[in-house]
């Protein structure tokens, strides 16, 4: 089956080279294959290139060289304002530090990916809500990010990032500034995008029992990828 269905994520020869007193090879020709349906969490230790390789397939950093290709559009021959319209349409994004704007409620920060989509105000603050009761937060709508916990706020982030249905999720070390109970419903609430709405995630992770959720694994060290494993999703 796997055979017939077209790579949603290309890279070919992926590289990023910082030039400074020293050249650092944070990645290196990272050849990758993501299909529709993916679960992949990236893992490798502190300093491996994960959040350089992610912020490049998020379009948000320029590779030195190779390509990368989401669908039939490639990465590289777009200019500044076509990549983020790429970004503001095609993806979603989920960082450790959450990232919410501190002086919007709950429900306008999930809103913000849909002002860019041609909706009233109405189906605006209806999707929003919608999303925000789907990660458990609907009673929290109206609440500024300051009065919310981190791991709510984190919810509020996954909201934000799926609320305009990507067609990729990236995520960098969604758990990394979470406890280990607020850390389990973020993997749940992924688990469960993955599963019922069969949504595309990478997930970049330190933590390595990220692994069980994934259906790839993809080992990184020293910018390259080691191995990748195909595994069944919840699996050891
Ligand atoms: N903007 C930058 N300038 C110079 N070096 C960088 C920059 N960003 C990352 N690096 C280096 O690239 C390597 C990979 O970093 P990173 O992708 O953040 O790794 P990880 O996310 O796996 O911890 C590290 O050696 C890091 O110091
Ligand atoms: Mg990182």
């Amino acid at each position: 089956m796997r055979k017939s269905t077209a790579p949603l994520l290309i890279t070919r020869g992926l590289s990023k080279y910082y030039h400074g007193k020293t050249t650092v090879h944070a990645v290196r020709k990272v050849d990758l294959r993501v299909y529709p349906g993916d679960f992949v969490v990236i893992l490798g230790p502190s300093g491996s290139g994960k959040s350089t390789l992610l912020t490049m397939l998020g379009g948000l950093e320029r590779p030195s060289l190779g390509s990368i290709q989401l669908g039939d559009v490639v990465y590289h021959h777009l200019e500044e304002g076509e990549l983020t319209e790429l970004r503001q349409q095609k993806l979603g994004f989920v960082f450790q530090y959450f990232n919410l704007l501190n002086s919007l409620s709950a429900a306008e920060n999930v809103a913000l990916p849909l002002r860019l989509l041609p909706l009233t105000e109405r189906e605006i603050e209806e999707r929003a809500l919608s999303m925000l009761e789907q990660v458990g937060l609907k009673e929290r709508a109206h609440h500024l990010p300051a009065q919310l916990s981190g791991g709510e706020q984190q919810r509020v982030a996954l909201a934000r990032a799926l609320v305009h249905e990507p067609e990729l999720v990236l995520a960098d070390e969604p758990t990394g500034n979470l406890d280990s109970k607020n850390a389990a419903l973020i993997k749940e609430l992924l688990v469960r995008l993955n599963t019922e709405k069969q949504q595309t995630l990478i997930i970049v992770s330190h933590d390595a029992s990220f692994r069980k959720l994934a259906n790839r694994v993809v080992y990184m060290s020293d910018g390259e990828i080691d191995r990748i494993e195909v595994k069944a999703r919840g699996a050891d």
